[in-house]
This record gives structure tokens, sequence and C-alpha cells, in this order.
């Protein structure tokens, strides 16, 4: 089958710096599905070659050792540039002119990807679909759309309406790039291909839940974007949720998009609505020191750039268990890390010294990354020393085991999406129940009754206030930063 990927938004970062390379190393790989072709849109006039020519310059840099001069040319081959403007009608008859001309096929594949400025995804979904561009009744024809999928729950059914005016929801593919990491999907398989952590994976063992995604770099150059989007609509509305939507989901049926979504979604309906109190008490946020000295940052902005939030998730499995989400910049390295923190033993036998030893629980932690793979805490004997007890673990590292290069989330997600399997991609209702859950937190953070923005320093975990906070409630993070090998 013959596909063709449509980039709008073709001289953008995203392109250049994600998408091109994901595509190239699958054709390295073989993976690209044999007659593929790539069309680049945008508005700079460059020639198929031109385009090509600057592709490679920067795939150089971002590939490295895995670029080379002739599987480039080869892969170049496959690749075009169509300019235009995607809100004028005239360009984009010629760009379906241009593909009609160019596609190895008339029954071809055809995946529209939005790589563009956000406030140009509703345009040009209208437009393709007055140009006659799309088929809602037939699967060869898709549309991929990123990161931000609307800055609130409003915003965003307006651009699921519009996207669901022309394409069919099954046409719709919305990226959450944290989906396509190799060890989010390893997740998958540990709770659902392993049958010794379903027994425990509930309130009767588990204490506690801990989501971090910790980032070592400040806002940097996109602090213009950042500042109006701040850490909740920037990483909590859609990587965090899917995180803990993974971790917390039930088992689907079947692993198909729906059966998988379903069960998803069912755990962002269970979340705990937060009202009055529940603000003050179930949220922190911060703001790094620094910040407001980051260019294009407005004078006293409150714009959190850290945030810890106690979720419940209200259901049978998990009723009562907290689930703390963290993440921020500029905080002490760069991990994104799962734990389940399991109960204390009922009832500890061994004493140290006459003194009853603190029961010490197991801890289960998924690195999701740099550090991927998996470390179970148990306790043992010291030898040799009575009945001393010891932290101990396994550890499961993806580094050791596979010495191939870990493949990037885009090389997953567009391989996918061209194939038609959306079990990886964020589903309508996904979406705008993440927003219902969030939208809430921006709004009470920006009412007179909004609790503090605490300040931290560089190279910390967030706000000492945020230590305290789980302290109050008999809980530490685990502030680790990974071992890599
Ligand atoms: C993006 C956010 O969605 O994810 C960025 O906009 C953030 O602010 C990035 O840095 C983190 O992605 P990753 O894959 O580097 O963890």
């Amino acid at each position: 089958m013959a596909h063709s990927i449509v980039i709008f938004g073709a001289s953008g970062d995203l392109t250049s710096r994600k998408l091109i390379p994901a595509l190239y190393s699958l054709f390295c790989k073989g993976r690209l599905p044999e007659d593929t072709i790539v069309v680049g849109v945008a508005r700079s006039e460059f020639s198929h070659d031109e385009w090509r020519r600057e592709l490679r310059e920067k795939a150089k840099k971002f590939l490295r050792d895995s670029y080379r001069d002739e599987t480039w040319n080869d892969f170049a081959k496959r690749v075009f540039y169509s300019p235009g403007d995607l809100t004028e009608r005239e360009d984009m008859l010629r760009l379906a002119d241009f593909l009609k001309k160019t596609e190895p096929s008339a029954d071809c594949t055809r995946l529209y990807y939005l790589a563009t400025m956000p406030q140009l995804y509703e345009p040009a979904i209208s437009q393709l679909g007055a140009c006659g561009m799309v088929d809602r009744h037939s699967s060869r024809h898709r549309i991929v759309i990123e990161k931000p999928i609307g800055t609130d729950l409003a915003s965003a059914k307006r651009l699921n309406q519009a996207a669901q005016k022309v394409f069919s929801e099954d046409q719709i593919y919305r990226i959450d790039h944290y989906l396509g990491k190799e060890s989010v999907q390893n997740m998958l398989v540990l709770r659902f291909a392993n049958s010794i952590f379903e027994p425990l994976w509930n309130r009767n063992y588990v204490d506690h839940v801990q989501i971090t995604v910790a980032e070592e770099v400040p806002v940097g150059s996109r602090a213009g974007y950042y500042d109006k989007s701040g850490v909740l609509r920037d990483m909590f509305q859609n990587h965090l949720l899917q995180l803990l939507m993974i971790t917390a989901m039930e088992t689907p049926s079947r692993y198909e998009a729906d059966l998988v979504r379903d069960e998803k979604v069912k755990v962002l309906r269970a979340l705990r609505p937060m009202t009055g109190e529940d603000f003050a008490e179930r949220t922190v946020r911060g703001q790094y020191e620094g910040y407001l000295k980051e260019k294009d940052v407005p004078a006293g902005s409150q714009t959190a750039t850290f945030a810890a939030l106690k979720l419940y998730v209200d259901n049978w499995r998990w009723n009562n268990v907290p689930f703390y989400l963290r993440s921020g910049k500029a905080m002490s390295c760069r991990t994104t890390q799962i734990v389940i923190q399991f109960r204390e033993p009922p009832h500890m036998l061994f004493t140290a010294s006459k003194k009853l030893i603190r029961p010490q629980a197991n801890r289960l932690v998924m690195q999701i990354q740099p550090a991927e793979g998996i470390h179970l805490e148990f306790q043992t004997k010291v030898p040799d020393a009575g009945m001393s007890l010891r932290s101990s673990d396994l550890d499961y590292s993806f580094d050791r085991e596979y010495h191939g290069e870990m493949p990037d989330a885009y090389q997953r997600l567009l391989l996918d999406a061209l194939l038609g399997d959306a079990s990886l991609f964020a589903r309508s209702d996904e979406v705008e129940l993440a927003w219902t859950a969030i939208d809430p937190i921006i709004a009470a953070w920006q009412s007179p009754s909004a609790p503090p923005v605490y300040s931290y320093q560089v190279g910390n975990w967030g706000p000492d206030y945020s230590s305290e906070w789980m302290e109050r409630q008999g809980r530490q993070w685990y502030d680790v930063c990974p071992v890599l090998h």
C-alpha cells in the first residue's frame, strides 16, 4: 500500500528536529512502507532540492552518528516540497493538484500532519474540507494533530468539533509524545503481560503512587509561550495525566485502540473533583528563582514552573490511594519516574538492639527517562549481623539488555498513524476530560484565594514547601536522580 505524509509547518522546528529524523530512521530500519512520499508545506519558497538540502543539514545535526549520506540520498528522493499558505484556498487547491500528480497511486493512504502553530489548526482543517481533500468515509485519509489540543476545555471542544466536521473521529490522531516512549509502552507490558503485579496493584497493597516528570532545563527561549501556559497546561493536562491513566487503568480485553482508550478514559472520569479548600490542600505551585528575568516573561508573572497535585481515582481499585503528580522546570535533574509505594508490613518481627525496627515498605520504581528501567526495593538481612535488615533491589535496565539506540517517540507514533493504529493516540473525550480535571485548578490559582507561589532555587526538587507538604502527610518524595549506565 502506498502512503503520503503531508506535513503542514514544514519549515518549523518540529519538522526538522523530530518528524524528518524519525521518518529517516524508519527508512534506515526498512520500516517505512515501500511507496511512501513526504510532502512539506509552508509559506517559504523552496524548490524540492532546496528543502531537501535544508533538511539534510538539520538531520546531520540531530541524528549525529546514525546519519549516512548514501541512505539519506535514497530517502530524500521521497521528499517533496509544495509552497503555500494553508489559509489560502488557491494554495490548497494547488497542493491537492500536486499530490494527485506526485502520489504513487490513486488509492494512496494520505496522512495530514499539523506541525504548524496551533492557531492554524482550525483554518488548516477547514481548508482541507472546503477544498475536497478529505473523504471522511475513507480510512485512507487521516490527520495528526500535535499538542496543545486547546488551552482549556472550551477551546479543546472547539478544535475537536472543527476536526470532527471534516474528519471522522477514527481518522483523527492526537499526539502525546509520551505515549510513543518505549518505557511508557513497557508499563503496559509490565502491568498486562505479567501476572504477579496485578494482585498487588490496588488499595490493599499500595499506600500511594508518585509520578514525577522533572526537567533540569529552565524555560529558556520558550518563555513567550510558556508564561501563558504554565506547567499545568504544558505538562499536566497531557503527559502527566497520560502516565496516571496508564498506571491506574483496568486491563482492556484486547489491545485495540478503542478498548485501550475506553479504559484510560474511565480513570479520568473517576478523578475526584477538587472544590473549596482542596485547591490549597491538594495543590502546590512554585516558580524557580530567576524565572522573572527570563526573556519575554512579564514583570511580576505568577506563572507556575512547578506544580504538585494530590489526586484520587474514586473507584473500587484505588479508593483513597493518593496519586501525587509533580513536574517542574529547572529541577535537580531530568527524570521521569513512577513510584508505586507499597504499604508497610503490618507487623514487624525483627529488632535491632532490642528496639523494634521500623518496617520498611517495598517500592517499585518505573523509570521512564533518561534511565529507562524498573527497580524493585525489598528488605534483606545484613549478613553476619544478627537480624539487621537493609534495603536491596532488583534492577532491570533497558540499556543493559538492549544494545541498539532507543528510538525516539516519533518513530513509533508516525508509523502507527501511517498504519492506522490509534492505540497510542488521545481520543477527543480523553483530551476533554483531562481539561475538565485541570481547568478548575488553573482557575483556582488565578482567584484571589489562590495558594501562594513558592519560589525554589534552580537545581532543587521544587519548593521546600513541597517536601514539607508531603511530610505532613507522613510521606516523602522519591527524590532520586537516576543512575545512568
Ligand atoms: C513538551 C513541553 O510537551 O514536553 C515541554 O511543551 C517539555 O515544555 C517537553 O520540555 C518534555 O518532553 P520530554 O520528552 O523531553 O520529556
